[in-house]
């Protein structure tokens, strides 16, 4: 099957699985993060077939996902071996996946390049305007506050902010991305900023 055939077909199975997907691992999620994960590879020179397929695929075996979209890793390796893809490219696109869903941290180090492009793709779309919306639609799906004051466990979707979002720019692994998260982490401050002054009673009138 040509790249393309593959590339499509993948995007179809992804498409189908996710769409309805309600806390921030949906389709459109997917479709950023394979857009933006292209860019980067072309960018950083990196194999952009893997790349794609990987951004494509990243989330399915994500513990986040409900169990009835969730897929196990040997169902994905399948579909790949499927679609007759080299056994190097499937070992490869598997392995990014294994390395993107872990919770564990793997040393930036210890990354493919690809792998590299397409966690700082993820990544890229948790902060900025996006960042926060998933962020929100994700406590909410959970059943989580937008804020709770000197919450010291940080399960409202602000403390989230303090736990993951802002430490992401120093997490990035490619020269690109690092670039790209700049403007995108201002933007969480500047954020903050003005929720703070709105839940502490100021507005624009006052200052
Ligand atoms: P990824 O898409 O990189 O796998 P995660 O699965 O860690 O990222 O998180 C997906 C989205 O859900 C992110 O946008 C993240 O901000 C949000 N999220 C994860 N955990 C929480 C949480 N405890 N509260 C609010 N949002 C969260
Ligand atoms: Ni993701």
């Amino acid at each position: 099957m040509k790249e393309k055939d593959v590339i499509t077909k993948i995007e179809n199975v992804v498409y189908q699985i996710l769409q309805k997907e309600g806390s921030g691992h949906d389709w459109w999620h997917i479709e950023r993060v394979r857009r933006m994960a292209v860019r980067i590879a072309d960018a950083e020179h990196a194999n952009r077939f893997i790349v794609e397929l990987a951004a494509l695929l990243h989330d399915l075996i994500d513990d986040k996902l409900p169990e009835n979209m969730k897929l196990d890793i040997h169902d994905v390796e399948q579909i790949l071996e499927r679609m007759g893809i080299s056994d190097e490219d499937v070992l490869e696109i598997i392995n990014i996946i294994q390395i993107i869903s872990f919770r564990k941290q793997t040393p930036s180090s210890q990354l493919s390049l690809e792998a590299k492009v397409v966690q700082d793709a993820d990544r890229l779309d948790a902060i900025g305007a996006i960042g926060i919306a998933r962020t929100f639609a994700y406590a909410g799906a959970k059943g989580n506050l937008i804020y709770q004051p000197n919450d010291q466990k940080g399960t409202d979707a602000i403390g989230h902010f303090y736990d993951k979002l802002l430490k992401l720019k120093d997490l990035m692994n490619t020269a690109t991305g690092k670039c790209l998260a700049e403007e995108r982490h201002q933007y969480l401050h500047t954020y903050l900023e003005q929720f703070y002054r709105e839940w502490n009673g100021l507005n624009e009138l006052e200052n």
